[in-house]
């Protein structure tokens, strides 16, 4: 949520920066902005709306200048308008800073500062900060980045900032709490600031990850210094970045929505590799090694997180507690946080997120840990800030997703949790061999499967063509197929504003059944198994009162086609493991619905993808 980059060098950084917050615009574009130094002057320029909006204004400008900070901004405090857009900048104009995060006593902190006569121009939470640092450093003789560690040590909530001052046209001072901020390093003292690597990784692979209450000063004579909040000096830990440029272009897709539903037969390979044999018969997930028999003997394993990857932990609660016979509770972060949960030491907390940097995960996990809970932690962003803070864990490897609606970090991480139940089950004993072996195949025919679905592309934007106009839509499913439908719910509000909700199929007739219609598109996920026969009642039951049926079946399916209006078949697969394929469908209808519906896809309305508030 919001993102923030800088640059000093000997470069121009203006197209430096610009180009970084286009990478970055997936945390939130209500506005951008850019401060340059330039010639012993601090130049602003700030526009509502998207970075090109920016950089339309900003093109005809002088934008000159080796020394710079950008903002592309979610809203938090005040309207999405040019004057709210960071940075924000000190009333003698000679100081500007950039925000990620929520000052939660900015109120307190607003007053003195208006009571000692400085004047607030916007309506942010972060307007505070620049002048509470100018407010230091005009009463007290010391450094800019002393100045910032003291306003630092007044603040409550989280921040990453990054302060720009004419008076130090040498340094920029940055630092973070709770919001990401990494420090990339260039040749010959140049130095470049994001909320993720990805606007760093084509000038250096050499960063730094800034732990919390860390202050980063980085001068072009003096290179990289770090300080903790408390003044203690500490050695900047430099390590290689993983990323590829490539990873973060479209590739020739419309959108990353696309490529990223497309890439999912290599990210869910790429998820499993070196993770399981079918052949040999092993699986292993070695971040978690040591826990193993901590996660078997655990008197409950928790699961936490948000949105999408809320649902994957549903999906993997089914599975660890069929195949392992382990006690797993799901739950959403932010409710966990704030009802006094029962945790003790025999608890096993899990965190689950694509970014890694969710900020009610994060405190959730905090509090666990802070109640004596072993936390483990199932992440795609290396060095995000839940990887380090967890006992241990496991990355999914699905590589950069940029599209702001998750797809292929869904199917990773049900990926991960498929590869930990089986590894736990077998490891206790609770499942046979054979079906082990059975699992340990099939999951390895999924990226095959996956392809397969992939290529029916053009049957499922025909039914989006027939339910583009929809009002609502219904998606229902039985046991593990019940988070795919809230899942798939999610995916069609989400991109195309279409309502949507997901049921457990059986639970339509306790009330939802009242919304059936000729107008109401219902999807369901019919596949062979356990339920089925229970899900072909369900679905005559939507027939009987006039909906669509949009089925997702099993190949080679008879009953159900002779029911549904439409039907979209998937290879046959164990009964655990249809997450992984029923999912992708559902992923293409609504991304072609939204398509349909003009909508951004990308970037739908309101919505960020790394969500730091809370
Ligand atoms: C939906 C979506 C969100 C995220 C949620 C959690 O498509 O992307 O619901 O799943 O904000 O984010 P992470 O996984 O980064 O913690």
């Amino acid at each position: 949520m919001c993102g923030i980059v800088a640059y000093i060098g000997k470069k121009q950084a203006y197209p430096i920066i610009l180009k970084g917050l286009k990478r970055l615009e997936y945390r939130g574009y209500d506005s951008a902005g850019i401060a340059l130094l330039n010639n012993n002057k601090v130049n602003i320029y700030k526009k509502q709306g998207k970075v090109s909006n920016l950089e339309e204004y900003a093109n005809t400008l002088d934008t000159s200048g080796n020394i710079g900070i950008g903002h592309t901004r979610w809203a938090t405090h005040g309207l999405p308008n040019d004057i709210n857009s960071h940075p924000h900048f000190s009333n003698d104009g000679k100081l500007a800073l950039i925000h990620n995060g929520i000052i939660e006593n900015y109120d307190v902190l607003k007053k003195e500062l208006i009571n000692r006569g400085y004047k607030f121009v916007s309506e942010t939470d972060t307007e505070v900060l620049v002048h509470l640092i100018d407010d230091i450093l005009k009463n007290e003789r010391i450094s800019l980045a002393e100045a910032v560690r003291l306003a630092l040590n007044e603040v409550t909530g989280a921040y990453a900032i990054v302060v720009l001052s004419q008076d130090n046209p040498d340094q920029l001072v940055a630092a973070r709490k709770s919001s990401p901020l990494v420090v990339g390093i260039g040749s010959d003292n140049e130095f470049f600031l994001a909320s993720d690597a990805t606007p760093i990784v084509e000038y250096t692979k050499q960063v730094v990850y800034l732990n919390d209450e860390e202050i980063a000063v980085v001068d072009i004579n003096e290179g990289l210094k770090i300080v903790h909040l408390s003044n203690q000096e500490k050695t900047p830990y430099i390590q290689e970045l993983e990323l590829h440029l490539e990873a973060l272009e479209k590739g020739g897709f419309e959108h990353f929505m696309l490529k990223e539903i497309y890439e999912q037969p290599r990210s869910i390979h790429d998820c499993f590799r070196g993770r399981l044999n079918a052949e040999e018969g092993w699986v292993a997930l070695g971040g978690i090694k040591d826990y193993e028999q901590k996660l078997i003997n655990a008197n409950r394993i928790i699961m936490v997180a948000c949105g999408t990857s809320w649902h994957a932990c549903q999906v993997g609660e089914y599975l660890i507690e069929d195949l392992a016979r382990i006690n797993v509770e799901v739950e959403y972060a932010s409710e966990f946080r704030y009802r006094n949960p029962i945790i003790n030491e025999n608890d096993v907390v899990i965190a689950v997120s694509q970014s890694g940097e969710t900020a009610d995960t994060l405190a959730a996990l905090e509090l666990a840990k802070h109640k004596g809970a072993t936390i483990l932690g199932i992440c795609n962003v290396v060095g995000s800030s839940i990887s380090r803070i967890t006992d241990a864990g496991s990355y999914t490897h699905a590589g950069p997703e940029i599209g702001v609606a998750s797809t292929k970090a869904f199917t990773a991480q049900v990926t991960i949790l498929t590869l930990m139940a089986l590894k736990l089950a077998h490891k206790k004993g609770t499942i046979s061999e054979s079906r082990f072996h059975t699992i340990l195949s099939d999951l390895e025919a999924i990226p095959d499967k996956v392809k397969k679905i992939l290529e029916s592309d053009d049957k499922i934007k025909e039914i989006a063509e027939v339910y583009k106009d929809s009002q609502n839509a219904l998606y229902l499913g039985r046991g593990s197929s019940f988070p795919v439908a809230l899942e798939g719910a999610l995916k069609l509000k989400e991109i195309s504003y279409i309502h949507a909700e997901g049921y457990p199929a059986a639970e339509m007739k306790h009330g939802p059944i009242a919304l059936i219609d000729e107008e109401m598109p219902v999807f369901v996920i019919a596949t062979k198994g356990n339920s089925y026969e229970k899900v072909v009642s369900n679905i005559q039951e939507v027939k009987a009162r006039k909906g669509k049926i949009i089925a997702i079946v099993t190949e080679g399916d008879v009953q159900v086609k002779e029911l549904a209006d439409h039907v979209i078949e998937i290879p046959d697969t164990d009964e655990n493991l249809v997450p992984l394929l029923a999912t992708v469908p559902l992923q293409l209808i609504s991304y072609h619905i939204a398509v349909m519906r003009d909508c951004n896809v990308d970037q739908p309305r309101n919505l960020a993808k790394s969500v730091t508030v809370e």
